[in-house]
Formats: structure tokens, C-alpha cells, sequence
């Protein structure tokens, strides 16, 4: 299995909560490293862009409203088969379908306000990262 980086965000629900710190544990409980970190006021134009692909759905608006709403924070994860790895410790974008053990099943308070995203797939997981950090901002 190849190391590879995938792109996180730890929603304005978890700094809102003041989870964070909690919410890294299990990542790096997962052995998931976090190799660059940063807290951030997202602005709307940086929500519509990185949600664009999901543009046509009903809870577009919904959604870049709620990623606005107050800071997150933005990571890049790097282990082996980070990509789908850091998927299943998230587990489904669902709370109530989210396995025991999975930071949205502990954490996350409803569909929408689901406490983390994670890149799914390694091509939009580079492509998330160029969104938010350069090379020269990540050490392992
Ligand atoms: S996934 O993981 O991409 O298959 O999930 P999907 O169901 O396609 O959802 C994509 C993102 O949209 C968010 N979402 C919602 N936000 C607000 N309201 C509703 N009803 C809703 N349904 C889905 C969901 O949290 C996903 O966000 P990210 O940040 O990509 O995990």
C-alpha cells in the first residue's frame, strides 16, 4: 500500500464545539498523520468553488451557508491508503448510518452539520489540497 495525502475539514460545527482537539485524536489514533493544519474563516466564494460540483443539488445554498457559518479547520492527512482510510474513520456522511467508532458517529449532529469532510477519491484529493495549501506548507 502507497502513502499518499488526502484533504480534511473539520466543520464549523467541531470549532464551534470546541472538539477539535477530539476529533484529531481519532485521527491520528487511526495513524493518520496530520501534516498540515491550518484554522481558517472560509469565504463564500471559496465554499461555492470547492462545493461546486455539488451546485445542482437542493442543499447547495444549505451547505456553503453552514461552511461560512464560523472557522474550520483544513488538514491534509498523510498514511498509507490515506484516502480511503481517513473515509471509513469519518464513516457515512449520515450520522445515523455512521458505524461505533467513527467521528460522525460520535460527533456529528445531522447530515449537514457532520462534523468533517475528507477527500473521495486521490485525484480530488490533490485538487482539494491546491485549494488550500502549497507543497512548501506541508511537513510529514
Ligand atoms: S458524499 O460523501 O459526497 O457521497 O455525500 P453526499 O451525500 O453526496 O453529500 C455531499 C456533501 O453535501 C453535504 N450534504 C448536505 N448538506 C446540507 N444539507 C443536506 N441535506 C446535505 N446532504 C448532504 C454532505 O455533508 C457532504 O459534505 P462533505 O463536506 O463533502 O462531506
Amino acid at each position: 500500500m502507497a502513502t499518499e495525502r488526502t484533504f480534511s475539514i473539520l466543520k464549523p460545527d467541531a470549532t464551534r464545539r470546541n472538539i477539535t482537539g477530539a476529533v484529531n485524536a481519532l485521527i491520528e489514533g487511526a495513524g493518520l498523520r496530520i501534516v498540515g493544519q491550518r484554522r481558517i474563516q472560509m469565504t463564500k466564494a471559496q465554499a461555492e468553488k470547492f462545493y461546486e460540483v455539488h451546485k445542482e443539488r437542493p442543499f447547495y445554498g444549505e451547505l456553503v451557508e453552514f461552511m461560512t457559518s464560523g472557522p474550520v479547520v483544513v488538514q491534509v492527512l498523510q498514511g498509507e491508503n490515506a484516502v480511503a482510510k481517513y473515509r471509513e474513520v469519518m464513516g457515512a456522511t449520515n450520522p445515523a448510518q455512521a458505524a461505533e467508532g467513527t467521528i460522525r458517529k460520535q460527533f456529528a449532529e445531522s447530515v449537514g452539520e457532520n462534523t468533517v469532510h475528507g477527500s473521495d477519491s486521490q485525484e480530488n484529493a490533490k485538487l482539494e489540497i491546491a485549494q488550500f495549501f502549497q507543497d512548501s506548507d506541508l511537513t510529514a
